[in-house]
């Protein structure tokens, strides 16, 4: 997600310096190059070393410092970086931003740079809530400067309140977002991810193994490359992804019933649910009791959202996008080919679903992408991530197409 991407990190004296470890930890694991700058202060809350060693760069410290120098060293950092982030950022440095002060290597560096800056505030809950404090803000928002803003909760001064430093994943999504290329601005894109639950009894479903993973790796990248995202969930474990509207669904007919309220709205729709394709003909409202040596359930056939949405027609307004998903375990693309066109969709992503390290309830997949026009790719074993930024380049040069 990150890789050939040059970050500045800038760490500011506060108990929370700490939590700028994993920080950087999850950049460098996104292939970020990451060089980190810390204050004085800072290094009094944790050692240069260990910012040193994860990062595999020099932490810098000094505004003056003789090798550096030969190159200017806070003006050549601040002229490669591609993001400056400072977490945690206290009230002081934030100030001095503010101000227009450079004093030291930081504060020198973050005046220098082109690069966007984002801050995140860590501090006593009424040093954030100070008027001088939150106009120094306000301030740099005016300027363009990005914010991830402090959270509630017990500060480290004893206090309760906003000012502790957000979550280091939450600092890492907001800078994915500033570094993320904005190429679905202005699409809204509906994806259905996870299984459908088809309920026997107030105890018992028929299910499958689809954990959701591939439809909130897109939702996550959709809503990264600037598109407003509607993701439509089946019972699945995963965290609801920022600044994504998430509805909750048990049921194929409950899916459907959510996916026809929206699709007059969408761009574009894409099904990555692994949708039951049968359910009881009958629910019992109570407990089937063990009784019997054997139980027959009789199933009656779910409605086909995706082929209901190939089959709409949309009058005047233009046909949404349609993306489905093919999981099968045997002739991929044939079986892929025949529900492409007869779902008429504009592209299906085939997975053979037969690997142990594709499909169903695994972080990697392996994918043929299939589109209405007869041409095909292959997309070799990869993360959910990384599939997901490719559905999403295809769809985008296929929009640009229409
Ligand atoms: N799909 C759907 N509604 C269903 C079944 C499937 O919208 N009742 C969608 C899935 O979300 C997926 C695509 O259709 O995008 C293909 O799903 P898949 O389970 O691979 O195929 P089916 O059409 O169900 O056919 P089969 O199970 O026979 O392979």
């Amino acid at each position: 997600m990150l890789r050939n991407k040059k970050i500045i990190l800038g760490v500011c004296g506060g108990i929370a310096a700490y939590k700028a470890i994993e920080l950087l930890r999850l950049l460098t694991k996104a292939g970020a190059e990451v060089h980190v700058i810390m204050t004085s202060a800072a290094q009094e809350f944790v050692a240069p070393l260990t910012f040193q060693t994860l990062s595999s760069n020099p932490v810098h410290t000094e505004l003056f410092n003789l090798i550096a120098e030969r190159e200017i060293g806070h003006i050549s950092l601040a002229d490669r970086a591609d993001l400056f982030i400072v977490a945690p950022a206290t009230a002081n440095v934030i100030g001095k931003i503010a101000a227009g002060i450079a004093d030291d290597m930081l504060t020198t560096t973050v005046m220098a740079t082109k690069a966007p800056v984002l801050l995140a505030p860590a501090m006593n809950v009424n040093m954030f809530t100070n008027p001088i404090y939150q106009e120094n803000e306000q301030k740099l928002r005016r300027l363009g400067y990005l914010f991830e803003a402090p959270v509630c909760g017990s500060l480290a001064c004893g206090w309760e309140g906003e000012g502790k430093l957000a979550a280091p994943e939450a600092i890492f999504e907001s800078a994915v977002m500033a570094l993320t290329e904005k190429d679905l601005a202005g699409q809204t894109i509906m994806i259905t991810a996870g299984p459908t639950r088809e309920e026997i009894d107030p105890v018992r479903y028929i299910s499958n193994h689809s954990s959701g993973k591939m439809g909130y790796a897109l939702a996550r990248a959709a809503r990264r490359r600037g598109a407003q995202v509607h993701l439509v969930s089946g019972p699945t474990a995963l965290a609801k992804p920022d600044g994504v509207t998430v509805v909750n669904v048990t049921s194929a007919v409950e899916m459907k019933n959510e996916v026809m309220a929206h699709v007059a709205e969408c761009d574009v729709v894409i099904k990555a649910a692994a949708v039951a394709d049968y359910r009881p003909l009958v629910r019992n409202s109570v407990k089937i009791k063990k009784k019997a040596d054997s139980v027959t359930i009789e199933l009656v056939k779910n409605p086909d959202i995706l082929a209901e949405l190939g089959g709409i027609d949309h009058g005047l307004k233009k046909q949404p996008f349609l993306v489905g998903f093919a999981a099968e375990t045997d002739a991929l693309a044939e079986n892929a080919a025949k529900k492409l066109h007869e779902k008429k969709l504009d592209m299906i992503v085939a997975n053979d679903i037969s690997q142990p390290d594709a499909g169903f309830n695994v972080d990697t997949n392996r994918a043929m992408l299939l589109f209405k026009d007869g041409s095909s790719c292959r997309c070799e074993l990869m993360s959910k991530e990384q599939l997901a930024g490719t559905i999403l380049d295809h769809i985008v040069v296929r929009l640009t197409e229409r």
